[in-house]
């Protein structure tokens, strides 16, 4: 009920929502994942298309099906830079970026063009890695001042400390953090606890609430900065 007035809050606003996981190929058959199931960006993309705004909903490697709406254009982006090309291109035109998705810090820095063999060779015994460029930093250093940039903070230990360096140091004008530690982790779950940054504020713990209901509520706080 209360949601009912969200109607209309963010018609004619462009909104980019990532979801899910990027991974990074080893060879034709392997790669290095993560276990975000993308229902949190997605229940986001969701509730902006509810709100009136359209959507574009760039995913990773996801465990849930996509939305169909005719205000979302979902676009598929499996590693870290498919992302950062497929944001970039997106955002321009956009309003809004909020990262849901969970991106890989690091990549193989070489991949086998065929499938690598066990026994004959031990390329895949020990992994050299780079790392993988920050698109939430690199989009919200950039961005215009009418635009509004919103990061997650995936963390397992010290919460607020860790998010708030994240706020600072990507310069976020909010970050979402949660636990993605234990069986109460937000990894693949339909609920989520997490605290709202934003800087200057202190911060805001928000009840358990479905994802669902989590993403209705920044739905609606998006609204009312972007007004
Ligand atoms: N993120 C990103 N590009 C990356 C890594 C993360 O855009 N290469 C975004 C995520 O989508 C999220 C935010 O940055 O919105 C924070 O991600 P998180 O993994 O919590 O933080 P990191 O900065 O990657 O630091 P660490 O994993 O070491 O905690
Ligand atoms: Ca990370």
């Amino acid at each position: 009920q209360e949601f009912l007035s969200q109607r209309g809050q963010l018609a004619g606003k462009r909104v980019v929502v990532t979801a899910g996981g990027t991974r990074e190929p080893l060879d034709p058959v392997r790669y290095i994942g993560n276990r975000s199931s993308g229902k949190m960006g997605i229940a986001i993309a969701r509730a902006a298309a509810q709100a009136g705004a359209q959507v574009t909903l760039i995913t990773g490697q996801v465990s849930v099906s996509l939305p169909q709406d005719a205000n979302i254009h979902p676009v598929s982006a499996l590693t870290t830079e498919e992302m950062l090309a497929a944001v970039q291109e997106a955002f321009v035109s956009a309003d809004a970026l909020i990262m849901a998705a969970a991106v890989a810090d690091y990549r193989p820095v070489k991949v086998a063009e065929q499938k690598v063999k066990k026994g004959h060779d031990h390329e895949l015994r020990t992994l050299e890695l780079t790392e993988t460029v920050d698109i939430l930093r690199t989009i919200a250093s950039a961005k215009r001042t009418d635009q509004l940039v919103v990061g997650f903070a995936a963390e397992t230990e010290k919460l607020l400390d860790h998010a708030q360096e994240k706020l600072a140091s990507k310069h976020a004008d909010m970050i979402v953090a949660n636990s993605v530690a234990g069986v109460t982790g937000a990894f693949g779950r339909d609920d989520d606890q997490v605290t709202i940054l934003q800087k200057g504020k202190d911060p805001e713990k928000w009840p358990r609430l479905s994802k669902t209901a989590v993403a209705q509520r920044l739905v609606a706080r998006l609204a009312e900065q972007l007004k």
